[in-house]
């Protein structure tokens, strides 16, 4: 097993007196795999469907791309090989998980910006802006599929393409509540 602990401390607010806190990043090799530990939450996997997956979202892009969180790098790698993209840039809200990721990995794919996705302030525009900032394709992370897409507005082209993990499911739970309210 190998393991990449990385501890950042930060203080939370501009006072002295306000706590610090400390994030936990783990990337974690099991059986030829790769597992992101955030805080004891697993963030992220690279096991062959999840590649399949990533692989399949990073196909789609062009131009100009801007990746909500970084995880193991895994979408980052695969954009870096589709010749219709141009640049690739990386919102991330950890810096422990990109330097678990240049410990672990040996380096970071395109340019990353520390940040919660949510909150970014930027005048730049993106052809195309892909999430995967929720740990589960589930009912629960609707809410922050939904965020991630309001947020991706401020950021895009006109005409510009949003891609997720786990679209279709939250797409079809968004159709599946308005067809309910309209019943
Ligand atoms: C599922 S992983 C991303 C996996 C990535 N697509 C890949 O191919 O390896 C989610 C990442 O988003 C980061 N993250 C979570 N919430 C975020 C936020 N609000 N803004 C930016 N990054 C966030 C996590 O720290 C984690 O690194």
């Amino acid at each position: 097993m190998v393991e990449h602990l990385v501890y950042t401390e930060r203080v939370t607010g501009s006072s002295p007196v306000l706590p610090t806190y400390m994030e936990k990043i783990q990337i974690i090799k099991q059986n030829g795999f790769n597992f992101l530990w955030v805080n004891n939450d697993l963030w992220m996997w690279d096991t062959p469907m999840e590649r399949i997956l990533q692989e399949k979202i990073a196909s789609k892009a062009y131009g100009n791309v801007l990746v909500a969180g970084y995880g193991l790098g895994l979408i980052q790698k695969f954009l870096s090989n589709n010749k219709d993209v141009d640049n690739i840039t990386t919102i991330e809200k950890f810096d422990g998980v990109i330097d678990a990721c240049k410990e672990h990995f040996g380096k970071i794919i395109g340019n990353v910006i520390i940040d919660n996705f949510y909150n970014v302030t930027t005048d730049q525009k993106y052809d195309c802006i892909i999430g995967d900032i929720w740990e589960d394709i589930s009912e629960e992370s609707l809410e922050r599929y939904i965020k991630f897409k309001n947020k991706s507005q401020h950021l895009i082209v006109p005409g510009g393409k949003i891609f997720a993990w786990g679209q279709d499911f939250f797409e079809f739970l968004i159709d599946k509540n308005a067809n309910l309210k309209s019943i």
